[in-house]
């Protein structure tokens, strides 16, 4: 990005606003203004706005339980099943032969479960995990790209009360590991292969190297992805998933009731140190929460086509493919594979096929769409689309503008939803039949939400003015715990703004964010040590420990550096070790120890290696300043460094590269 450009987007983000369309008003599901005062006036009893949403076996007794505060209690008493909530009471409603899942494969096939289809499948499916011997409150790995079975296998397991913990596909085999160690893991669902730009991948050699590492017994499941393309024999622990579901094929398996605080599942997501946090999210308050978001942001009805082309691998597939459309009865599409493969067109041929509502994508796609230039959705009739949203990164105004214009005909609402795996569901968005899209501002908080910029000390900072995100009052969707962790949990949101004498509590989620006077929060991103690449959560600590663990890596230094389609991408510095030839290989090495310790995902832009880091004289590196070099940004005054030389040093090479 040139350097005028900030300055320019900045005037067109104060520059223009929009407002709905009066046709997007009258039919939203929300569209009244005074949601926010009767949220605010009747807090926290305006929640049971969201748990009304769900099917309870038990009513709950009281909203908010927060007598031990951090650790509150949402809905408690009350009980419920997630599958039940997605699937049984739809059928029972006679929607039966609805499309649940629309599902779109690589190669072009395509297959479709009505909830009937998907509730004798889950059913099945749980069945057969039963026998294998899973348990309530058994945590079971689930390790897939986007294929039916993945949010099969969520709602089978949720159906028997076991906690599922979703590993990304794209995740290495050490990263698989480590999650399924930290959990406990005696369970893992995955699939012998998938298809990738046409090439069929090998999926479960990569699943078979992690369990390698597992310390204890794992009794595995397969999923028959690629047929003849790709034969494995299967070990004796091994299951073929075909054959398991064939065996239970009719078998009813009653959804377990469970307390609203039980765990529905775990999502490990990156942090500040090198172990990935385990976010524990629970039954009645996230599938509340994850249903109301998409009732009143997503403005999902049952009747609707809705299609979110996020991985089912992080949260947003979790609330926004899974949980939350499907608690509605609404048809969602799942889609496996990339924007660009067969065609440029792949995404808006399919929103044309199925004739999709509402969109719910990430700024990084976007801005991938808008360098492949608009005749790619102009040739597809884009008329069925009547909401648009973005997740997982800040959008920059052109990028807002260009999805307004282009896909959404100048007539669609765009919702830009802040939110984390730890926070459940959507946090600050404008809700798109009420108040003005301002491009560049996620927007207010929600109703019922109270979010604050601070500065270091905690106090309000001015409209206008840089400061950190803070959230002041619980909301149900929120994480409970870290698993087994409470400390770190404390420690990770709640130890630096809360006032813990007076009971006080500020939940922080790391991020930087300013407001202006109408109360709309821009965000600015992370300030902690995660990087967020394409919208995708790296923590910096975890490159840096998969980097010295390269042969011939004495010290290596993580930071994000501006990307103009990823957001942010991973330059990694590194000091070799003493007799560090040239022709060591070192670079590539390192490539390839970050894709087998985290992923491709994390692959680094850049690598420099260097004799040495800036440093400050207490001998801290400065990262700030790597951030400016690997962003191309002016470097300002060195002179504090005990080692000023190096810094142009370091510089002409990330130039080079
Ligand atoms: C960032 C993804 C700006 C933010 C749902 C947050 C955003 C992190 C937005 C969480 C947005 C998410 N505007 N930044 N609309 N949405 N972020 O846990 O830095 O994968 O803290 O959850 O993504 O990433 P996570």
């Amino acid at each position: 990005m040139s350097q005028e450009e900030p300055a320019l987007e900045a005037r067109l983000a104060e520059g223009e606003s929009y407002e709905p369309p009066q046709s997007f008003v009258e039919q939203a599901n929300v569209n009244d203004p005074a949601i926010y005062d009767e949220f605010e006036e009747n807090w926290p009893g305006c929640w049971e706005r969201a748990a009304d949403l769900v099917s309870w076996s038990q009513e709950y007794d009281t909203v908010l339980e927060a007598d031990d505060a951090p650790f509150y209690r949402w809905f408690t008493g009350g009980e419920l099943n997630a599958s039940y909530n997605c699937l049984d009471r739809h059928v029972e409603d006679g929607r039966k032969n609805q499309a649940a899942i629309k599902w779109e494969g690589e190669l072009g096939e395509t297959r479709t479960y009505t909830y009937g289809d998907l509730l004798n499948e889950v059913e099945a499916f749980a069945a057969s995990l039963r026998d294998l011997g899973v348990e309530e409150d058994d945590v079971v790995t689930l390790y897939m790209p986007m294929i039916p079975e993945l949010p099969i296998a969520m709602l089978a397991c949720a159906r028997l009360g076991a906690p599922h913990s979703v590993v990304f596909g794209g995740f290495s085999a050490d990263a698989l590991a480590t999650r399924m160690n930290a959990a406990d893991s005696e369970y893992l669902v995955t699939c012998d292969g998938y298809y990738r730009r046409g090439d069929a991948l090998d999926h479960l050699s990569k699943a078979n190297e992690g369990l390698a590492d597992v310390e204890h017994a794992v009794d595995t499941v397969v999923v028959d992805r690629l047929g003849a393309e790709l034969a494995h024999s299967l070990a004796d622990s091994q299951h073929d998933y075909g054959e398991l579901v064939a065996a239970h094929e009719g078998e009813s398996v009653e959804p377990v009731a469970r307390d609203a605080e039980d765990m529905l599942f775990l999502m490990y997501t990156s942090g500040t140190t090198g172990q990935p946090k385990g976010v524990k999210h629970t039954t009645g308050g996230y599938l509340s929460y994850a249903a109301w978001t998409s009732h009143a942001v997503l403005d999902i009805k049952p009747e609707d086509t809705y299609w979110c082309a996020a991985d089912i691998g992080w949260i947003t597939g979790h609330s926004y493919i899974v949980y939350g459309p499907l608690a509605l009865g609404t048809t969602t599409v799942m889609y496996e594979g990339t924007p660009d493969y067969p065609e440029k067109d792949r995404l808006w041929e399919l929103i044309e096929k199925n004739r999709v509502d509402i969109f719910y994508t990430a700024p990084t796609a976007i801005r991938a769409f808008m360098k492949w230039g608009t005749e790619y959705p102009e040739s597809h009739d884009l008329s069925s689309l009547r909401l648009l949203g973005t997740v997982g990164e800040p959008i920059n105004p052109r990028a807002w503008q260009w999805y307004y214009d282009n896909i959404g005909g100048g007539e669609c609402p765009i919702v830009d939803t802040w939110w984390q795996t730890e926070t459940g569901g959507m946090m600050i968005t404008t809700l798109p039949g009420i108040g003005e899209m301002k491009p560049g501002s996620a927007g207010p908080p929600l109703p019922g939400l109270d979010a604050r910029i601070v500065d270091a000390a905690g106090n309000d900072v001015d409209p206008g003015n840089a400061g950190y995100l803070t959230v002041q009052k619980p909301w149900p969707g929120m994480l409970r715990t870290l698993y087994k962790n409470d400390d770190r949990f404390l420690n990770e949101y709640w130890r630096e703004y809360s006032d813990e004498d007076a009971d006080d509590w500020v939940y922080f989620p790391e991020d930087g964010a300013k407001v202006d006077e109408d109360g709309y929060i821009t965000i600015l991103g992370r300030v902690d040590d995660v990087i967020n690449v394409s919208g995708h959560r790296l923590g910096t600590m975890e490159i840096e420990s998969a980097i010295v663990g390269v042969e011939g890596v004495a010290e290596a230094a993580v930071v994000g550096g501006d990307h103009e389609m990823k957001g942010k991408a991973v330059y990694a510095y590194v000091i070799p070790e003493d007799g560090y030839e040239d022709s060591d290989n070192l670079e590539a090495r390192i490539v390839e120890g970050v894709e087998e310790g985290i992923g491709p995902i994390a692959r680094p832009e850049a690598v420099v290696v260097t004799p040495e880091l800036p440093k400050t004289r207490s001998g801290k590196i400065m990262r700030r300043l790597l951030e400016d070099i690997a962003s191309g940004n002016e470097l300002g005054n060195t002179s504090t460094l005990r080692n000023p030389e190096i810094v142009e040093e370091i510089a002409a090479q990330v130039e080079n590269e």
